[in-house]
């Protein structure tokens, strides 16, 4: 009996202590990485050194997940084709501009549509973003030059016939784009779209766009990927906007919903000329956590989208938690800048939570830079959005952008971006 009784208090100590070892062990491998740590083990100390850490994750992240963009390109030419001061009824300006591109005798273009408040003083401060279905898709205005490039037909978007944009593809997409309170809120609208920059279809990924000026950065494993060339785009477009008297190009905002969330938030991780980034939904590849190892993960981003991210990312197919860095680490390439990370209840593939911790890691690199960081706290519960340097929102609904998305990225905006 006394031995029953001894065995039944040590067996469970006993079973303690293995469960506890082996939740220690997960609870290790989890553990995110630091990014004040230097790859020698050397802790940040300062801003000054942060400066070397920064570009140490830089690196680290371009080299294992995103890959190598060129730099500006030899030559750039910025070609004002559209004009119309009384376009929406008279309340923007439109502007429509190709960016010609050319390198070592190849050439490559796409278009910028920009709309411009009329009733605010200029320069005023701009969003810019891709679009999925092409620039006539975000807005019905007949103005709107219909893309060239490839458009797909899907159930949502049933417009293009043979891959062509038609005048059906007019404002297909404009429940995602809220032109009118942008415009209303002083804000000037930049849009181009992602398959005029670089293919979004496997079998032509890298044969298209932007990639053509650069075949050689294929020929290795960090190579130029298609969410970094959308990025890169977002950069030709600031070149673009540094020009333009109308708008203030130190107060321009990047914003993207999923995949082109992700490339927003690689172009404002890369181009410290982004004054702030709103990146709605981005998920996997980008402000979600790889580690909680909840919803999408590096085997199916590499399996699906093979070309979204550079070819050593496949190195962590099944391995997430041996990435060396995590998401966090993106916002801290960011960092100080103020940033946004939209998330939607029923978007579980993008893991809303993961969003949230992903916001809650770099707030300690926000506040070493002096800014007040992520609101401490919970999770907030539906449409009660968090605003420090780093905001945050979760609303009902699924993948998508809502009106209730711009309002948040306008209200965050006006903090950091109105005068
Ligand atoms: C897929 C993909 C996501 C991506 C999304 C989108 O769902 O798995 O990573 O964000 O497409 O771009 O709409």
């Amino acid at each position: 009996m006394q031995l029953i009784m001894r065995f039944s208090f040590i067996a469970p100590a006993l079973f303690c202590l293995v469960f506890s070892q082996t939740v220690y062990a997960q609870q290790d491998r989890q553990a995110l990485p630091d990014p004040f740590t230097f790859n020698s083990g050397k802790k940040v100390k300062s801003v000054t050194e942060w400066e070397r850490r920064r570009k140490e994750i830089l690196e680290t992240m371009t080299r294992e997940m995103y890959g190598v963009s060129p730099e500006r390109p030899q030559n750039v030419r910025f070609e004002v084709f559209d004009e119309d001061k009384k376009a929406l009824g008279g309340k923007a300006t439109r502007r429509q501009v190709t960016v010609h591109m050319a390198e070592k005798g190849k050439q490559a273009q796409f278009d910028l549509l920009i709309y411009i408040p009329n009733q605010a003083k200029r320069p005023v401060p701009a969003v810019i973003g891709l679009n999925f279905i092409g620039n006539q898709a975000i807005h019905a205005d007949p103005g709107i030059r219909l893309t060239t490039a490839w458009v797909e037909n899907s159930g949502m978007f049933p417009c293009a016939a043979d891959g062509r944009a038609t005048d059906a593809c007019r404002g297909v997409n404009a429940s995602q784009w809220a032109v009118d309170s942008i415009l209303a809120r002083g804000y000037a609208l930049v849009t181009l779209y992602r398959e005029e920059v670089a293919s979004d279809r496997k079998a032509q990924a890298f044969h298209t766009g932007v990639h053509t000026l650069y075949p050689e950065l294929q020929q290795r494993e960090d190579n130029f990927g298609t969410i970094a060339a959308w990025a890169w785009a977002l950069s030709r477009g600031m070149d673009y906007l540094e020009t333009d008297k109308d708008i203030d190009a130190k107060r321009v905002a990047v914003f993207g919903f999923s995949r082109l969330g992700k490339a927003a938030l690689w172009a404002g991780a890369t181009d410290q000329r982004f004054a702030a980034v709103l990146s709605n939904e981005s998920g996997a590849g980008g402000g979600k956590q790889f580690r909680r190892g909840v919803g999408e993960d590096i085997n199916r981003l590499c399996t699906v989208f093979p070309h979204w991210f550079a070819r050593n990312l496949g190195k962590y197919k099944g391995k997430d938690t041996e990435l060396p860095f995590d998401q966090h680490f993106v916002l801290a390439l960011i960092a100080p800048r103020p940033v946004y990370l939209a998330t939607a209840e029923d978007d579980k593939n993008a893991d809303p939570p993961g969003e949230f911790a992903t916001a809650r890691a770099a707030d300690a690199v926000y506040r070493f830079l002096g800014t007040n960081g992520f609101p401490n706290g919970p999770f907030p519960a539906p449409n009660q959005p968090l605003t420090g340097q780093i905001g945050f929102h979760i609303r009902p609904g699924g993948h998508d952008v809502k009106m209730f998305d711009w309002i948040q990225f306008l209200n965050f905006s006006d903090l950091h971006l109105q005068k």
